[in-house]
């Protein structure tokens, strides 16, 4: 079977019919952990400019890139000191123009990270904020307020940072700002208008440098009710609640929408399609959809399917209202199973399906043994379901190789300021960040150059050798290599893409549907062997077929 490539996936000057953003396969490159070009431990742009070839044979549409701008690091780069400036540790501005012409030399698009809820303490605005003193303009541009109680030692109110702790940070002045993450991040304040025109002139600047889109980090965040009401008192985690939109003091605020269709525009003025993705965490489908009506931004993560337990009612159920709740605003869905903040998932699938939906990392709590051998064969039958549902996709980084979550990682190597801020409580999320294996037999598994002046900035375990790229390249039975295979069957086959998707009937705790023309995915997530419906061919299967019978938690790709 090879149809010629559909034109909006090769076409790379966007005249396409459909804009290649409605059904692409993205690939999220978390720059510190995917190869060091320059032997200091950490990942930076000569590495990935040193990848293309490998991400152009996996077969993606494009990469997305975590925050590569100046940073001290306090985040990992979500903490951004200047978004006109690339951090030395990861290259350069030039840097960054080399590889996105090259990246396009390859076919891939280029999508960074932008960060506009909040700068880095270090960030010139906020400086200034800290000079000018109490009262002044340049407070303003963020939010200060003073605190209560009688000597203002309380608090402003009783927000709660995501990382831990209160969302309020007091200086020797007396006045307390807040950030909804780490005190080195404060939060913007998005009724400013130099807010606004700052964050605009900086997407005009990568827009003008050639990006093809941006990924905008905690797009529900940015606006905060005016008067900062104190946060009505949490509910019960243990108890099941409702999916239903809960006016809240700082997510989701309806006028939130105004910031990202003027956003639009901006796109709108360069030539190509030029795209946005959201993290934007809603309440409801309904809510989320909002964020993607026609003259707002292109595409939102769908985090329901990666919240998702392995049970063929939920996935049925994330898909269809998925599906349903954007169909009215005409955008298309997306699809994801593991990124930089959760725990990877052939370790979530490995162990007894949690009983309820988990949010992050954070809230993630190992239940019972873990059975990476059952959590990797599922996460092969997820890649082929994801990967044939009708929309676009995102494949995290080693995601193809089938890495399981580190965690193991001794405590005295973590990194991340959730473990600070929880008291030590959590983990935080380095265990989906360790250092991408290429290839060899130990660590550096050429991540860095032979050599390296540092080691990985986290250390790689033993087991990473049976993980490499270079390993895997030629094993059909590999991840690696059925994530190319699947990859170059979406690319090619005409049924996949944007279109919808039919639901046949199959018993309980199997999944399949047909898309047209000529295609079926099954996937079996019951406890037994089931029958492959009728078909011409097998075009791909997620582990050996026996007599037309497709084993528990396995999928197949079918030409009918
Ligand atoms: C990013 C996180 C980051 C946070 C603060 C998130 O949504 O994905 O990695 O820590 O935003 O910027």
């Amino acid at each position: 079977m090879s149809p010629t490539p559909k034109e909006h996936r090769t076409d790379m000057s966007g005249t396409a019919a459909a804009p290649w953003w409605r059904s692409a396969v993205i690939y999220q490159v978390y720059i510190r952990s995917f190869a060091d070009g320059n032997g200091d431990g950490v990942g930076d742009i000569a590495g990935i400019r040193s990848r293309l070839p490998y991400l152009k044979s996996l077969g993606v549409d494009a990469i997305w890139i975590n925050p590569w701008y100046k940073s001290p690091m306090a985040d990992h780069g979500y903490d951004v000191a200047d978004y006109r400036e690339i951090d030395p540790l990861f290259g350069t501005v030039a840097d960054a123009e080399q590889l996105i012409a090259e990246a396009h030399e390859h076919g891939i698009r280029v999508i960074p990270d932008i960060v506009p809820n909040h700068t880095s303490d270090q960030h010139v605005w906020f400086r200034a904020a800290l000079a000018a003193g109490s009262g002044s303009p340049e407070r303003e541009r963020y939010v200060f307020r003073p605190g209560r109680g009688p000597d203002g030692a309380q608090p402003p109110n009783n927000w709660v940072s995501r990382f831990g702790g209160p969302a309020w940070t007091r200086l020797p002045d007396g006045d307390w700002y807040l950030h909804l993450f780490a005190p080195e991040q404060p939060d913007l304040n998005w009724q400013h208008p130099d807010v606004h025109a700052e964050f605009e002139s900086v997407l005009r600047f990568w827009f003008s440098r050639g990006v093809d889109g941006f990924r905008i980090d905690v797009a529900h965040g940015l606006v905060k009710h005016p008067e900062l009401p104190d946060l009505a008192p949490l509910r019960d985690p243990a108890v099941e609640q409702p999916r239903e939109h809960v006016d809240h003091p700082h997510w989701d605020r309806d006028e939130v929408h105004d910031i990202f269709r003027a956003w639009r525009k901006v796109a709108d003025e360069f030539e190509g399609d030029r795209c946005f993705v959201a993290e934007a965490w809603a309440d409801t489908p309904e809510r989320l959809a909002a964020y993607v009506r026609e003259d707002a931004l292109h595409t939102a993560f769908n985090f329901d399917f990666l919240m998702a337990t392995w049970d063929a009612e939920d996935l049925r159920s994330v898909i269809d209202t998925s599906l349903a709740t954007l169909a009215p605003v005409g955008a298309p869905a997306t699809w994801v199973l593991s990124n930089h903040d959760v725990v990877r998932h052939p370790t979530r699938y490995g162990r007894k399906s949690p009983t309820r939906r988990w949010v992050a990392n954070e809230s993630y709590r190992p239940e019972g043994p873990l059975d990476l051998t059952l959590g990797t064969r599922r996460a092969r039958a997820a890649a082929l379901l994801m990967l044939a549902l009708p929309g676009g996709a995102y494949v995290y980084q080693g995601e193809e190789l089938g890495l399981p979550e580190v965690e193991d990682l001794p405590e005295s190597v973590l990194q991340d300021p959730i473990r600070e801020r929880s008291g030590h409580t959590e983990r935080g999320r380095d265990g989906c960040r360790v250092p991408i294996p290429w290839s060899g037999r130990s660590a550096p598994y050429g991540f860095s150059p032979d050599d390296a002046t540092a080691p990985p900035w986290l250390p790689q375990p033993p087991h990473w050798a049976e993980h490499t790229a270079e390993r895997q390249t030629g094993d059909d039975t590999s991840m690696l290599e059925l994530y190319r295979t699947a990859l170059l069957l979406r690319r090619e086959h005409p049924a996949l893409g944007d279109s919808p998707l039919t639901w046949l009937d199959t018993p309980a705790g199997v999944l399949t549907f047909h898309r047209a023309p000529g295609f079926v995915c099954v996937v079996n997530l019951s406890t037994a062997p089931h029958p492959l419906p009728d078909h011409l061919a097998v075009l791909l299967s997620s582990g050996p077929i026996k007599d037309d019978l497709l084993a528990p938690d396995q999928a197949a790709w079918l030409a009918v």
